[in-house]
């Protein structure tokens, strides 16, 4: 898909991988719908969108909440005539699932799966409508493709992101609706210093070999955008493997 006088809607934009994407479509001709709960980062976002000769409408939006979903995607055609691309990629960290209060980990699944799974649902039927077909990228991660002994519920619900997104194949053929799902590595952003724990950050960095940028994720969901051959299709970002794609794994 050409990008060019696309709009898009982006959940998680106010900080991050999300911010990074909205300025790399921005500065492809996208018009974006900053989507998030965090105003103040959401402003931010709009303001360097700006910067970078976009334009960007922050619209407060907890993914957990259909509705807000709902009115974030309506809120592109009502603003930009159209609606075309979905990056839902807010999510959350920070489970300690065996220790006292076990890090609300069910929060984890409502934000990290079932947001994303209700995120999609609303965005294919908003596409339908628009009749023009339209590309879905959902964040999941390489901890959905591999076991993280740290944080075995965020591995869940990220597998859910990736096995969900890859059964959606389908809707290519039968609706030119394009599903992917992008699975970084380790990236630079608040997330992964949310915790405070700055030497299992090191350690992780020395064993993957350092550590990405949002900016190199965004570069994949443009690629996953652009690129009209992928549907269903998992693209991992890591260091030492840069972009490629997860294996299809045959019955
Ligand atoms: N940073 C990493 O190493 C890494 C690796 C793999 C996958 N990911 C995934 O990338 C995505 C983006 O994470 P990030 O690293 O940019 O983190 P981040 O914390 O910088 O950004 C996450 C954004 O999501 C928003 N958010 C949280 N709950 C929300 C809700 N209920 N409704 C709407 N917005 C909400 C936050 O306000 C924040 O702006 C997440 O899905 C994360 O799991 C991150």
């Amino acid at each position: 898909m050409e990008i060019q006088g696309t709009a898009a809607v982006i959940s998680g934009a106010g900080s991050g991988i999300g911010r990074a994407t909205a300025v790399a479509l921005a500065k492809r001709g996208a018009r974006v719908i900053v989507a998030d709960i965090n105003e103040a980062g959401g402003a931010e976002t709009v303001d360097l969108v700006g910067a970078a000769g976009g334009i960007a409408i922050y619209r407060h939006c907890d993914v957990t909440r259909t509705e807000d979903l709902a009115a974030a995607f309506a809120s592109a055609v009502d603003h930009f005539g159209r609606f075309d691309i979905a990056f839902n990629n807010a999510g959350i960290g920070g489970e300690d699932l065996f220790g006292d209060d076990s890090g609300d980990w069910q929060r984890i699944i409502d934000i990290n799966l079932t947001a994303v799974i209700d995120a999609t649902r609303i965005a294919v039927r908003e596409l339908r409508k628009g009749g023009r077909g339209g590309v879905i990228v959902n964040t999941a991660s390489m901890g959905g493709l591999l076991p993280m002994p740290v944080s075995p519920v965020y591995a869940a619900s990220k597998a859910g992101v990736v096995n969900f997104s890859r059964s959606l194949a389908y809707l290519a053929p039968e609706a030119r609706i394009r599903v992917n799902a992008i699975c970084p590595s380790y990236v630079d952003t608040p997330l992964v210093h949310r915790d405070g724990n700055e030497e299992r950050l090191e350690e992780t960095k020395r064993m993957l070999g350092g550590i990405l940028q949002p900016e190199d994720i965004a570069a994949g969901v443009v690629e996953l955008v652009e690129d009209d051959s992928r549907a269903g299709a998992i693209m991992r970002v890591t260091v030492r493997g840069g972009r490629d794609y997860a294996r299809e794994i045959r019955p």
